[in-house]
C-alpha cells in the first residue's frame, strides 16, 4: 500500500505520524512510505533518517495527498488539508470531530475514509490510543506543578521532596486513572507525601496495592476533598467521566481555604477542567493565578515533549497501521469490532454515534457503511 506522512500544520505541532522505525516495519511489509521533507525535524528525525529506513522524501503535502492510500497523522486535519482528501483513501489520525462541524462536514465532503485514534476501544473498553498521551500529561504534571511551586513562577517556594530536616510537600491527586497514578508515580518518586482521590474503590485498591505505605488512599467525598485541599501544597486534577465534562469538584469557595502560592495542575482541563477557576491555557503562557492559587491548565501538555509523546504514540498506532496497510481499510475493519470503533466517516456517511448526537447527522453503522 502507498501510505504518505504529511508535515503537521498545526499551530506549535511538532509531532509527526510515523517514526522512522515504523516506516521501517512497514517498508519490510512491502509497502511504500513517502514522507513529507522536514515532517519530523521538530522531533529530530531527519529526511537522511527516514531515507535510510526506506522512505522516499516529497517535497510538498500535495503530492503525499495525491499519491497515497493511506494516510498517517496526528493532529485533525486542517481546512486545506481535508480539502485535499478524496474518496477510496482511508486517514488515520486524531480527529476529535464532536466539537468541530467544520472539519466533519469537510470530511464527509471528501468522501474519504477517516478513522480516528480516540474512539478506538480495547476489550476493558478502554480508549488505548488516548493512554499514551494520558501517561506523558500524568508524569508531566509533576514535573510542571513543581517548578510552579518555585518563588519565580508565583508559588510558596516549596520543594516537592523536601530534604533532610525539612517535611516534603503534601500532592493530592484527584482522579488515580491513567493520569492519576502516572503523577503519583512521579510525585512518589520525588519523595513528596501523596494522597489519590477517587470515586472507585476497585482503582484505589489497585493503587494501595501497587504503592503500599508511599501513597494515601481516600475515597472521594467533597467532605475529604475539602479536608486534603486545606493541606495540599500541589493538586493535580485528573478526573474524567466518559462521555462527559469533567466534574467541577473544585468550586472557587474551596479554593479560598488553599494555601497561597499552592498550585493547581488541572489535566482535566481538556473537558472543561475539574475546578470551577480553571480555564483553557497554552504552553506559552502555561499559568495564571486565581484566589492566591497558581493555575497551570495546559489543554495540550503532551505536545511539549513531542518527541516522548511522538514515539509513545506511534508504540501503541503500530499495529493498527500495519494492518490497515496490509488488509485494506475495510477487511482490517471489519475483522476487529474494536478497531471499528475508530471508524467516524466513510463514503460521505456519519458512523460514529456520538459525533452524529453532537452535529445533528444521520448515523450509518460501520459496517454497512463500509459495505455501502
Ligand atoms: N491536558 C492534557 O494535555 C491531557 C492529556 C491527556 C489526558 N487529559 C485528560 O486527563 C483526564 C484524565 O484522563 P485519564 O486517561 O487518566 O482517565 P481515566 O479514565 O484513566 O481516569 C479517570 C479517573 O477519574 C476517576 N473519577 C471519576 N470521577 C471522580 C470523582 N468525582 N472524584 C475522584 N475521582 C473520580 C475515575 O474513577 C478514574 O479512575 C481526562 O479528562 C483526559 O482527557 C488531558
Amino acid at each position: 500500500m502507498k501510505i504518505g506522512i504529511p508535515k503537521e500544520i498545526k499551530n506549535h505541532e511538532y509531532r509527526v505520524g510515523l517514526t522512522p522505525g515504523c516506516v521501517r516495519e512497514l517498508v519490510l511489509q512491502g509497502h511504500e512510505v513517502m514522507v513529507e521533507t522536514q515532517a519530523g525535524a521538530g522531533v529530530d528525525f531527519s529526511d537522511e533518517y527516514y531515507q535510510s529506513m526506506g522512505a522516499a522524501i516529497v517535497d510538498t503535502a500535495e503530492e503525499i495527498f495525491a499519491r497515497s492510500e493511506l494516510i498517517i497523522k496526528v493532529k485533525e486535519p486542517q481546512p486545506n488539508e481535508c480539502k485535499m482528501l478524496h474518496e477510496g483513501q482511508t486517514l488515520f489520525t486524531y480527529l476529535h470531530l464532536a466539537p468541530d462541524a467544520e472539519q466533519t462536514r469537510l470530511l464527509v465532503e471528501s468522501g474519504c475514509t477517516a478513522i480516528a485514534y480516540e474512539t478506538i476501544t480495547d476489550r476493558h473498553g478502554r480508549l488505548p490510543l488516548l493512554s499514551p498521551m494520558s501517561e506523558v500529561a500524568g508524569r508531566m504534571s509533576v514535573q510542571a506543578g513543581a517548578h510552579c511551586l518555585e518563588k519565580a513562577q508565583g508559588g510558596r517556594g516549596v520543594l516537592l521532596g523536601g530534604v533532610p530536616g525539612v517535611r516534603p510537600a503534601n500532592v493530592l491527586v484527584i482522579g488515580g486513572g491513567v493520569v492519576g497514578s502516572n503523577a503519583i508515580r512521579m510525585a512518589v518518586g520525588m519523595e513528596a507525601q501523596v494522597t489519590v482521590l477517587d470515586k472507585s474503590i476497585q482503582r484505589l485498591r489497585e493503587l494501595d496495592d501497587f504503592f503500599g505505605s508511599r501513597l494515601n488512599t481516600i475515597y472521594s467525598t467533597r467532605d475529604n476533598l475539602e479536608h486534603y485541599l486545606g493541606q495540599a501544597d500541589l493538586v493535580i486534577g485528573a478526573v474524567l467521566v466518559p462521555g462527559a465534562a469533567a466534574p467541577q469538584l473544585i468550586a472557587r469557595q474551596a479554593l479560598k481555604t488553599m494555601r497561597k502560592g499552592s498550585v493547581i495542575v488541572d489535566v482535566a482541563i481538556d473537558q472543561g477542567g475539574c475546578c470551577e477557576t480553571s480555564r483553557a491555557t497554552t504552553h506559552d503562557e502555561p499559568t495564571f493565578v486565581e484566589e492566591g492559587v497558581v493555575h497551570y491548565c495546559v489543554a495540550n501538555m503532551p505536545g511539549a515533549v513531542a518527541r516522548t509523546s511522538t514515539i509513545a504514540l506511534n508504540n501503541v498506532t503500530l499495529p493498527y497501521t500495519m494492518r490497515l496497510a496490509s488488509l485494506g481499510p475495510k477487511e482490517a475493519l471489519l475483522n476487529d469490532g474494536h478497531f471499528m470503533a475508530g471508524l467516524n466517516v466513510h463514503k460521505g456517511q456519519v458512523t460514529c454515534e456520538a459525533v452524529c448526537d453532537a452535529l445533528g447527522y444521520d448515523f450509518v453503522a460501520p459496517a454497512k457503511a463500509l459495505m455501502s
